[in-house]
Order: C-alpha cells, then structure tokens, then sequence
C-alpha cells in the first residue's frame, strides 16, 4: 500500500482541491494502477513516476481512479468489478477501479502499439533507415489492441463517474489512453477532462512516422480534453505545430489554444514535480539508513550514481561509454570512483528493450574486464525495484549522471539533489525536461556526446566544495518552490478557469 502520511505538500494540494475542486468529483485515468495486487495477495506500489506523482492528488482529494487490468489478478478485479483501497489508514485513502481486458488484447496494446510504437515515436528512438516497419501487425494491434483497451477504460470511468456524487472530472494520463477521452465526451458532453502527458511531444515531422490512421485519431482523442497538459513550454510549441501541420487546425500560439470542432482547448506546460517533504521523510527512514552503512562498506572514495528504469531513452549504454572513456583518460582515479547503477528492469516483454537490457551488460561486463582488479570494481550493476535502495543511493552520491537521450521530466534529477548528503553534483542531459528548470545549475550535457559526458563527469568529481554547495542548493531550492503541490495547484486553477467558459458553450450549443 501507499504511505500518505500527510506532509505539508499534501496539505497544500488538499487545501487548493478544496478552494478549486469542489463541485466536481475527479477521477484519474492511467495505464497501470497506483498499487498493484501480486499472485501472493499482497499489494504493491506501482512503478514509475506518474504514480508517484498523482498519488498525492488522490490521496488529497478522494479522487476515483480506473486503470488498464494488466495481469490475471488485476483481471479478477476487474471483473467482480469492485473496487481496491489505496491505503490502510482510511483518511489517505481512495478507490482503484480496474477495466476489464482481454489478455491478448492487452499485449497488443502495450507490447505492441504503446511502447515500441508510441513511446519510440514521442522519444525520437528509431533508427529511421530500417525502422519502424508499419505493417499488418502493427494495425491490427492498433484495432484489436490499444482501441480496445482504450475502450474499455473509458467504459469503465463512465461506469465511476455515474457513481459519483458531483460533475465527474476526468484526469487522464499519458500515451496509453489517448482514445478515452473522445469516448468520454461523445457519452457525456459536458464532462470537464484535462489530459497529462508525462512524454515529449516531438515535433511534426516525426510524429508523421505514425500513419494517418493512427496519429490523426490521437490528436483528434486528445483534442476531445478541454485541457492538454504537456511537460515543458518546448513540448507545448511542438503539440501546436502537430495540430497545425498534421490537422490543418487554428491555433493561437501565444494564448496556447487551438481552436477544434467549435471549442478551444488550451495547451499548457506544467513541469511535473515531487513530494519534496515525503521524500527527505523517506531519506531519513531506518531502512534507507541501513541501505547506506552497507553502501558505506563498499564504495571507494567517489561515487557516481546512476537510478533509471532500463529504457533505451534513458540512454544506459552511452552513460557506460562515457565512464569507460574517463577511465582511459584518467588513470588516477583508477581504485577510487565507481558508478553504481541502480536499474529497474522495464518492459521486458518487449523485444526492444530485452535487447537494450543484454546490451547494457555486455558495456558493463567489457568495463570490468578492461579496468576492474581483485581489490576494486569499476562499476556496479543492480537490477531491482526498491524505493529505498533508490533514495540510499541518491543520499551517497558526489556525481548523480541523468544522461537520457531525450525526457519528459526525468524525476531523478529533482529527487536526487532533494535527499544527497554530500552536496553532489547533477550532470544533466539538455533534452530532459527538467533541464527546463534546473538548467543553471547542473553540468549540462549532449546526451549523445559521450567525450562531453566524460568531461563533464571528470569536472564533477574535481568541483571544489564551495561551487558544489552553490549548486546543490540552488537545485533544492528551485525544486523545493515548484514541488508538486505547485504542479497540481497549476492545473486545478486551470480547470477552475476553464469550467465557467465550458458553460456559456455549451448554453449556447
Ligand atoms: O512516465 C512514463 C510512463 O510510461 C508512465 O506512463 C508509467 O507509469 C511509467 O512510465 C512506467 O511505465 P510502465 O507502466 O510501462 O512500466
């Protein structure tokens, strides 16, 4: 279950969804549920920080929310069609509704359309001379696949929201439930929805990868929203540009609003943050302490630390390259740094990313035989999902690398620098998100450039004390001022403005 022990953040988001929220009864929608039930009987936080970040919402508010059945235990919820509790202590609690899916359509719609597809497309992944291939396949998974699913989640939030006592407002997130929300508004036309995308948007000429077929119905589903919420003012620019070029739509950029089917839908940036409090909480747990004596028997005397899930975007193996090229250069630090990478096996029934997987082992296995020796070991690769090995390994870090080739956000580099002891330093990729934020304090880097990474590393490692505190604070600080009560106060202040407008349309339809 979730631990929600209220923290000031909390309080502040139950405060404004107080101020903002409350004629209406808000429902979340997502691909995979905030707690998880396991074969055991037990119940699992879920992974990712979409979760992380909307379960202070729901926590605040009571929200209802309805998520895809991923497996077969999910698949008997879904069909006795009751609800789980998020959480023991019942003032911190809300419902989980889950849709119900066809096993074989589910597969299609994740394994086949929603990451290699959509997440390669919003992520600049393909290596465009050979893939992807659109063929047979990939259509008939997009039918019998992801508008399936999609289908079923929006029946089953229609089925919530008739259940509720106020006006249903439908949040719904990310590249996996694109369809819903047209569905949504052909059953009930005066539902307010806001829809989150945690992803990039890429520019129009590679969302034209994705044949008409698909990308005009996502944008026709997602324009069905009142509100699209994108991660940065870059993300915003380029889903306006998709609606101009791609749709032939009227947009006014500076306004950020598109004008479909007779209504305006306002496209927003809001830079997804964290539970700075709920984090340092978790940094000072038993737990996370004992994590950190036995990091403290091991590492060497400079650490650089790596948390990421195992996702191409995230760029692993060039982050590798890079370690690897500082060891050639600098011999020095030969018995002295390592790089811990602690990894969360991701969408291993996805081929892409098995292999990507394999391919980070092997970097890593060639690392060690190059440099390592009896009594020190270059690198350190662990596979697992522990939250608090994840924060252990935030608090030793002096160097935290966050490489991805392109982000949405990027969560590590704001939790990292809000929970490190040891005033560390953030290299930061340029096209992750929160480079956005964070840009003037960390060493920013070309993501594919891995002699640039390597120096930037090595700079790291050799700041001086005074220039690290500088930095280090300057990044708690600006996280800290845009926590993610700031990011969902942002958005329910939209809502709120955009409602009363909703109103005289629609007395006019
Ligand atoms: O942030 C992107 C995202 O896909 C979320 O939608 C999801 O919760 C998280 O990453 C984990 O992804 P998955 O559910 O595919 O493991």
């Amino acid at each position: 279950m979730i631990s929600t022990s209220q923290t000031p953040a909390l309080q502040s988001i139950g405060r404004d969804a107080a101020r903002l929220l409350g004629e209406f009864s808000p429902i979340i929608l997502s691909n995979r549920a905030p707690v998880e039930p396991t074969l055991d009987g037990r119940f699992v936080p879920g992974a990712g920080g979409l979760v992380r970040a909307l379960t202070s919402l729901a926590s605040a508010v009571k929200a209802s929310w309805v998520s895809a059945a991923r497996t077969d235990a999910e698949r008997d919820l879904a069909s006795s069609g009751t609800s789980i509790s998020s959480d023991f202590e019942p003032e911190h609690a809300f419902p989980i509704f889950f849709a119900p899916t066809d096993a074989e359509e589910f597969q299609r719609h994740y394994a086949v359309i929603s990451n290699p597809l959509l997440w390669f497309a919003h992520h600049y992944l393909w290596n465009m001379a050979i893939e992807p291939v659109i063929d047979e396949t990939i259509h008939r998974a997009w039918f019998d696949g992801y508008c399936k699913v999609n289908a079923a989640i929006a029946e089953r939030a229609l089925e919530v929201a008739r259940g509720q006592p106020r006006r249903p407002l439908f949040l719904t997130q990310d590249y996996q439930l694109y369809l819903v929300p047209e569905r949504i508004r052909s059953a009930l036309p005066q539902a307010v929805m806001q829809h989150f995308i945690h992803v990039p948007w890429p520019e129009p000429r590679y969302f034209k990868v994705l044949p008409a077929a698909i990308r005009e119905p996502i944008l026709r589903g997602l324009l069905a929203n009142d509100i699209v919420g994108l991660q940065t003012t870059l993300d915003v620019h380029n889903f306006l540009r998709c609606c101009v070029e791609l749709m032939g739509l009227r947009v006014a950029e500076p306004e950020g609003v598109v004008l479909y089917g007779g209504r305006l839908v306002w496209v927003r940036a809001y830079p997804v943050s964290i539970d700075v409090d709920a984090l340092k909480r978790l940094g000072e747990s038993r737990r996370v302490r004992d994590i950190e004596l036995e990091v403290g028997g091991w590492r060497p005397e400079k650490l650089i630390v790596r948390v990421d899930r195992t996702d191409p975007a995230k760029n692993l193996v060039r982050g590798f390259l890079a370690y690897e090229r500082l060891l050639e250069d600098h011999a020095e630090y030969h018995g002295r740094i390592a790089l811990w990478a602690f990894l969360q096996p991701s969408r291993q029934d996805v081929d892409a990313y098995r292999q990507y997987l394999d391919l980070v082992r092997t970097t890593v296995d060639r690392i060690e035989t190059r440099f390592g020796r009896d009594n020190w070991k270059p690198t350190r690769l662990e596979l697992g999902e522990d939250i608090y090995r994840a924060v252990a390994a935030y608090r030793s870090y002096d160097v935290l690398l966050v490489n991805p080739i392109i982000d949405g956000m990027n969560l590590v580099a704001k939790e990292g620098p809000v929970v490190n002891e040891r005033s560390g330093v953030l290299v930061l990729s340029e096209s992750a998100g929160a480079h956005e934020e964070l840009g003037n304090h960390v060493l920013s880097i070309n993501p594919f450039d891995v002699e640039v990474t390597a120096g930037a590393i090595h700079r790291a490692l050799q700041m001086d004390q005074t220039e690290r505190t500088e930095r280090s604070t300057a990044i708690y600080q600006t996280v800290a001022t845009n926590d993610v009560a700031r990011w969902i106060r942002h958005q329910l202040e939209d809502i709120r403005s955009v409602t009363p407008r909703l109103r005289v349309v629609s007395h006019n339809q």
